[in-house]
């Protein structure tokens, strides 16, 4: 499983689980794909413009008037002037006994259709009718209580402190009340090769955000897999462990859209027993590949107080005279695991709502599955995502419904956040199925690599003229209780046209206003 060292510690968050020559010919092979295989057989995913499109929303937002926000959010994004427009309001109404895989709403979604509009012309926008949907129980991030975690991460300041791809905008949904204030969860955050004067501007960020942290840095000896080892350390001897119950170790790009469901499912563990909680790997191929029932870091890993007190006596981080690990691991995932299986008893309690995200290409089929993933991972690399502005409806209707699937009488599913389908000639097919819409390497397939985690998935819909997607663009919180999204379907997306039929004029814009 060995990556050389320099090409891991750029990117600490992407580590391939296979040796380099596979990854390499992974790379050769998705090469080839795109550029010897007819078009048709490729769903391209156009990316929104990305210059501006990743800078999160500004705090000030809120002040602009809707038509101001929006017109200056589809400019970010090219989108118009000439557009569709549809919108509605959704009224959450808190009464739901449990979240399903699929609310079922006895009303259309948007029923006076699309309007076209010039965006160079309007000074407002319509309003959309109110319509009532019923929701779990309010947990918003200000009901979250995060006290019992102290959660490990190590990266590089540059990976921390870029504008566009550092993890701020991401921790402060899951670390914070969403306010500004912290939800009692504590982060200790690893440096390497840093500076005092980065730690302190690393300390100032984190504080400006809200987010309660100790920010320290990594031993300079050490590599990547020993730092990550060596984060369960730091842990333990922290002033505030003894207040703590369970120590997480994540990678920089691992976010947590369910904090008050994460904190209610670890408390079922008792902290004082040794527990080793994390998740698999949705591929298969890697599962057998590294031929062990290990917890992949990315979907992070829970431990609870004894296990940290082992690993940090343990001599995990032995090397032979040759400069390897006596444990034999490249990874630091797999060192961990290395140094339970070989020094304790402690096996794996696998938590399969923690997610890894090793699959690659179109993520709908993850995100539009209605489901609760208690972890996501790889949201910036390899795959494309935006949590931060996903979760942002958690300031409305609660976490709960933050990727909930509402379905329409119009055929038109919301997957809350992430996008707005529309099945033009109806839903004969199980929703409650994973539409395969990811990229395998050529000569397997979805069915057989990712069907261990994610069940038989039902067809790719995209190019057959059954479902147009409208993906979120940015959100807003416009006053306390009420959020507002808007999502964006291209006129140039061909994912969703069928065959022999003309893509649209206009680019297609709604807009959802989510109200007490
Ligand atoms: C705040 O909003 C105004 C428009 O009302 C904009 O010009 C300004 O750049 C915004 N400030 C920040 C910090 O985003
Ligand atoms: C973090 O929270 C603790 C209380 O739980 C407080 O004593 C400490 O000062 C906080 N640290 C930072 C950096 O905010
Ligand atoms: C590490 O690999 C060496 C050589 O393959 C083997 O002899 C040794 O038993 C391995 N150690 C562990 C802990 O797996």
């Amino acid at each position: 499983m060995s990556i050389p060292f320099t090409v891991a510690a750029t990117s600490p968050s992407m580590r391939p689980r296979t040796p380099l020559y596979r990854w390499l010919a992974l790379f050769f092979i998705v090469v080839f794909i795109y550029y010897y295989l007819p078009t048709s057989t490729v769903v391209s995913i156009p990316r929104f413009s990305t210059s501006k499109a990743s800078v999160y929303s500004s705090p000030n937002s809120s002040e602009l008037s809707q038509v101001s926000w929006v017109k200056r959010v589809l400019k970010d994004y090219s989108i118009g002037p000439e557009i569709t427009y549809a919108t509605r309001t959704l009224q959450y109404i808190p009464d739901a006994k449990d979240r399903p895989l699929l609310t079922s709403v006895d009303h259309d979604l948007f029923e006076y259709g699309f309007q076209d509009l010039s965006l160079d012309t309007i000074s407002s926008l319509p309003e959309g009718p109110s319509l009532g949907v019923h929701v779990k129980k309010l947990m918003r991030p200000s009901d979250a209580d995060g006290s019992s975690l102290m959660i490990g991460v190590s990266t590089t300041f540059k990976r921390f402190n870029d504008k566009v791809n550092g993890p701020i905008k991401e921790w402060a949904r899951w670390l914070t009340d969403g306010k500004g204030g912290s939800n009692g969860a504590h982060l200790v955050l690893a440096l390497f090769q840093v500076t005092s004067g980065e730690i302190n501007t690393a300390r100032q960020h984190l504080a400006a955000a809200g987010i309660n942290a100790t920010v320290i840095a990594s031993k300079r000896d050490l590599d990547m897999p020993g730092r990550y080892v060596d984060l369960v350390r730091m842990l333990y001897t922290h002033p505030m462990r003894s207040q703590r119950k369970y120590f997480a170790l994540i990678d920089d790009d691992t976010f947590f859209p369910y904090m008050s469901q994460l904190a209610l499912t670890l408390s079922e563990y008792d902290h004082n027993k040794p527990y080793y909680i994390g998740t698999f790997t949705e591929r298969v191929d890697w599962m057998l590949a590294n031929h062990v029932p290990m917890a992949y870091g990315g979907g992070g890993v829970f431990l609870t107080t004894p296990v940290a007190q082992k690993i940090a006596e343990l001599p995990c981080l032995e090397k032979t005279p040759e400069g390897t690990y006596i444990l034999n691991a490249t990874e630091g995932d797999r060192l961990l695991y290395n140094c339970l299986h070989s020094y304790t008893e402690i096996t794996l309690t696998h938590l399969p709502s923690l997610h890894q995200v090793d699959q690659f290409g179109d993520p709908s089929g993850f995100y539009e599955s209605g489901q609760q993933p208690l972890s996501l991972h790889h949201y910036k690399s390899w795959h494309h995502a935006e949590p931060a502005k996903i979760h942002l409806v958690a300031d409305a209707c609660g976490e709960d419904c933050v990727l909930q699937r509402f379905q329409f009488k119009d055929n038109f599913v919301v997957a809350n956040g992430f996008s707005i389908a529309e099945y033009p000639k109806g839903i004969d097919f199980d929703l409650e199925k994973v539409e395969g819409t990811f990229e395998v390497p050529q000569g397997d397939t979805q069915d057989v690599l990712l069907s261990y985690s994610f069940g038989d998935m039902r067809k790719n819909l995209a190019k057959s003229g059954r479902k147009r997607s409208w993906t979120l663009l940015d959100s807003r919180t416009e006053s306390e209780g009420k959020v507002q999204q808007i999502y964006a379907k291209k006129k140039d997306d061909s994912r969703w046209v069928g065959v022999g039929e003309q893509l649209p004029e206009r680019d297609s814009v709604a807009v959802l206003t989510w109200v007490p």
